[in-house]
């Protein structure tokens, strides 16, 4: 299932930089640059010796000319800072790299695309985007990156928006057009803090043993018991799930359970951890995090957090999916952030919508089901601050309302590779007597009838809203 992304990125890496012989260079596969005749690559198309546009074959201005929007044009010298697209009038460019767009990239791009991120490329300096520029404007200007799910018109805006405006995307687009022009390293943006990580790592637990996913079958269910051996209790106000083999976690799952419970569970099975499906197989008031594909550092909303008792552990519920064939031993970890010691933050809770009632008739499109879940509490309101929905790889559209249809999350194109927690700056209330839906829309190209089920092939209807009393 991870192959799709891959490719994709591949082609976009193609179409980018360097259609190169074996590709063919072309409009299709070079729409924004021209194809340099020697080297079959695809350019930028924005160079005076490279100059043109949609995948043609790109021209070398002649004397007094420049490259404008892929086209030769006449340089008229005069330097000035209007953009004129008609007539032949050639223009500097207005939109430079240091001064314009590293800060938007430094803040929306370059925490995934760095040197160890999960970008495909790195993106933080000049000489790293110059090169990228033409996919950039297309990836921008689609609204593919910065990958960011929800509906901006539902619920938001969560804290953690990553998505452009329309004048940082304008931006980009008019770096690009006017040849991604360097400009000035003294117009650089003060380097900013570490974006999307915690601000601080007060304990870092990884698996005591590497485990080898199940030979017999491909969807394998494992608990692996992490101590923080607290002292005295802590508050969890963030956490880092670092999935070791991400070829072949398909979820991370981390339960707050009994130590000695945990003990003699693990200690009943033969190798690391034991098996766990559904949950931890143990009593459990409930998980401090989780982690699907596309989740990053999660920070938890000032002043509330998750208990952790002294007698407690946690159990990290990995789901291994190992359709793509590959076994490798795998070694997970979490890094946790605690509240400082003598705050005692809100406590939250995250509590499972289990959307379990659905059958998707094989050969359907748009299949939609539908569940309320009634405030657990029945006698209190709970104040709703976060947003995890889920499903699989047939998902389509996965949507969360409050009482009186009010949105609270809408992805409206769902992708199982992109998946976080939202949240929101204030809580949205729900009454004693209120109720929250969860609605899921998916297709399913298969002949199976497809349930909920615990296996990739089987689907999910499920959300984790963090909420306090
Ligand atoms: C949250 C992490 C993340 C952020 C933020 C992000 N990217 Fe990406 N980017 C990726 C990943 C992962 C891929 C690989 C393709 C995929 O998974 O969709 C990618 C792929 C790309 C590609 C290859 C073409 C494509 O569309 O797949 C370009 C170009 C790109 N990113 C540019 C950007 C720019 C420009 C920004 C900032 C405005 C940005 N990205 C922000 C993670 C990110």
């Amino acid at each position: 299932m991870f192959f799709p992304r891959t490719l994709s990125f591949v082609a976009a890496l193609v179409l980018a930089a360097s259609c190169g012989t074996k590709f063919p260079c072309d409009a299709k596969s070079c729409p924004t640059g021209c194809c340099n005749p020697s080297s079959g690559r695809c350019e930028l198309g924005s160079a005076a010796d490279q100059c043109g546009a949609n995948g043609a074959s790109c021209t070398t201005c002649g004397a007094g000319q420049m490259c404008l929007s892929g086209a030769c044009a006449a340089n008229n010298g005069s330097g000035g800072g209007s953009a004129s697209t008609g007539g032949g009038t050639a223009v500097m460019p207005t939109t430079f790299w240091y001064k314009d767009v590293l800060p938007i990239t430094q803040v929306r791009c370059a925490n995934c695309h760095q040197a160890g991120g999960i970008g495909p490329f790195p993106l933080q300096t000049y000489a790293q985007a110059k090169p990228m520029a033409a996919a950039m404007k297309v990836a921008v200007t689609s609204k593919r990156m910065p990958p960011w799910m929800p509906d901006t018109s539902c619920g938001g805006p969560f804290v953690d928006d990553r998505s452009l405006t329309q004048a940082q995307i304008d931006t980009i687009a008019k770096w690009v057009d006017e040849g991604a022009a360097e400009g000035n390293p003294a117009g650089a943006p003060a380097a900013p803090g570490p974006v999307g990580q915690l601000p601080r790592v007060d304990a870092t637990m990884t698996m005591t043993e590497a485990y080898t996913p199940s030979s017999t079958r491909t969807d394998d269910y494992r608990c692996f018991l992490v101590d923080p051996a607290l002292p005295a209790a802590r508050f969890v106000t963030g956490y880092d799930i670092q999935p070791g083999v991400t070829a072949e976690v398909h979820h991370v799952i981390v339960y707050i359970v009994d130590r000695a419970a945990a003990r003699t569970k693990d200690m009943n099975e033969a190798g690391p951890g034991w098996t766990c499906f559904g949950d931890s197989g143990l009593t459990s008031p409930g998980p401090i995090g989780a982690w699907a594909p596309g989740t990053g550092a999660v920070i938890y909303p000032t002043g509330t957090g998750i208990q952790l008792q002294p007698n407690q552990a946690l159990a990290m519920q990995i789901h291994y999916n190992t359709t793509s064939g590959t076994r490798t031993p795998d070694q997970s970890a979490v890094k946790l952030m605690y509240a400082p010691q003598g705050t005692t933050p809100t406590s939250a809770y995250l509590i499972p919508l289990v959307g379990d009632g659905f059958m998707i008739p094989p050969n359907s499109t748009d299949y939609t089901y539908s569940k309320d879940f009634p405030n657990p509490t029945r006698a209190l309101a709970i104040k709703v601050y976060g947003l995890m929905p889920h499903m699989h790889t047939l998902g389509k559209r996965i949507t969360i309302k409050g009482p009186s249809d009010a949105c609270l999350v809408d992805i409206p194109k769902w992708d199982f590779h992109w998946q976080s927690q939202y949240f929101r700056p204030q809580p949205f209330t729900v009454p004693a007597t209120g109720s929250v839906t969860l609605t899921c829309t998916w297709d399913n190209p298969t002949s199976r009838m497809i349930r909920w089920g615990e296996s990739t092939q089987d689907e999910m209807c499920f959300a984790y809203i963090y909420a306090t009393l």
